[in-house]
């Protein structure tokens, strides 16, 4: 029975598992790096629950019950208790695999540890740890709290028992599940990235502008976003580690990132997160 979860990384994913998963009814222990990450994270998680009571999403008891089950922490080992970890760090192998050596150290044999990765192997993951049948994927959407899908990735390791435990927590949360086979990209991510990519293309190109790109595809395809929009709000480094992750595994120009891409993430323009990407925020 799962009744305490962990996640670590506060990121712009992090931050919306830990709402939803307390929103959900469970306590949850986050972890950052340091004080101030960890901070920025649960003004994140905050905010957003402040927008879920301002649309009648959430009513202030249920805000003020879901923010009293979060605990903040930048000690790993105060996980040591928890019954399920999901790990959000950043999209890079070594990092992953550092935090799942750890947790495999710290947690009880048998507790499930979960990756919100959207590109890298749960396989390779799994086998830094000493229980690659209990490794599995749980792959979220951006906004967390309002995109209504999870991924469930199962690793070549990964037990039955596993992937049904995280379809029943992952549907606890109110979200629907796909399972996928642990192929670079997942379902999602393999189709779009490549998308994402090509507008970035299209854009160094100068086949239109970035505002007649994004335009073009709410209008003529009805998206919520446009790419460039989307590659903002998802966070162009992350686009930027996911389509070198693909590339590495498949060697196929189509997901290579494009130079405008590297230089605007080495340049820090992040999109929303840094307040500047293919559009400036405030
Ligand atoms: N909690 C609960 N509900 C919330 C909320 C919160 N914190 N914040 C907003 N909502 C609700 C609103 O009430 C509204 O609900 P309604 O339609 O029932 O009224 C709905 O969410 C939409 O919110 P808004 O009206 O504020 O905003 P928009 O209509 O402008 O939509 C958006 C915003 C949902 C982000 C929309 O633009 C969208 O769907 N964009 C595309 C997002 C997307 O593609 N995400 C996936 C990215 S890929 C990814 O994450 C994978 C990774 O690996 C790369």
């Amino acid at each position: 029975m799962i009744r305490l979860v962990g996640v670590v990384g506060c990121g712009l994913m992090g931050a919306g598992i830990v709402e939803i998963v307390a929103r959900s009814g469970y306590e949850i222990v986050a972890h950052e790096l340091n004080a101030d990450l960890l901070q920025r994270g649960l003004k994140r998680v905050e905010g957003s629950m402040q927008r879920a009571v301002e649309r009648k999403k959430l009513d202030d008891a249920a805000r003020q019950a879901a923010r009293s089950r979060i605990r903040g922490t930048t000690t790993l080992a105060d996980l040591a208790g928890v019954d399920l970890a999901i790990e959000a760090v950043i999209e890079k192998m070594d990092e992953k695999k550092a935090v799942f050596r750890e947790l495999d150290r710290l947690v009880a044999p048998g507790v499930i540890l979960a990756s919100n990765t959207s590109s890298l192997s749960i396989t390779e993951i799994a086998a830094a740890t000493g229980r690659p049948d209990r490794v599995v994927g749980m792959h979220f959407f951006n906004p967390v709290p309002v995109m209504p899908l999870v991924e469930i990735v199962r690793g070549l390791t990964t037990s039955e028992e596993t992937v049904q435990a995280a379809q029943a927590f992952a549907e606890s949360l109110g979200k629907k599940i796909v399972i996928c086979k642990d192929s670079p990209g997942f379902i999602v991510n393999r189709l779009l990235v490549p998308y994402l990519l090509d507008a970035v293309r299209a854009l160094e190109l100068g086949v239109a502008t970035k505002e007649d790109i994004d335009t073009a595809i709410t209008l003529g395809l009805s998206h919520p976003m446009g790419p460039l929009t989307l590659l903002d709000f998802v966070g162009l480094d992350t686009t930027y580690y996911i389509a070198e992750a693909m590339y590495s595994e498949f060697k196929d120009p189509r997901w290579a990132p494009p130079p405008l891409l590297k230089q605007m993430v080495m340049a820090g323009w992040w999109g929303r997160k840094s307040g500047r990407g293919f559009y400036e925020y405030t």
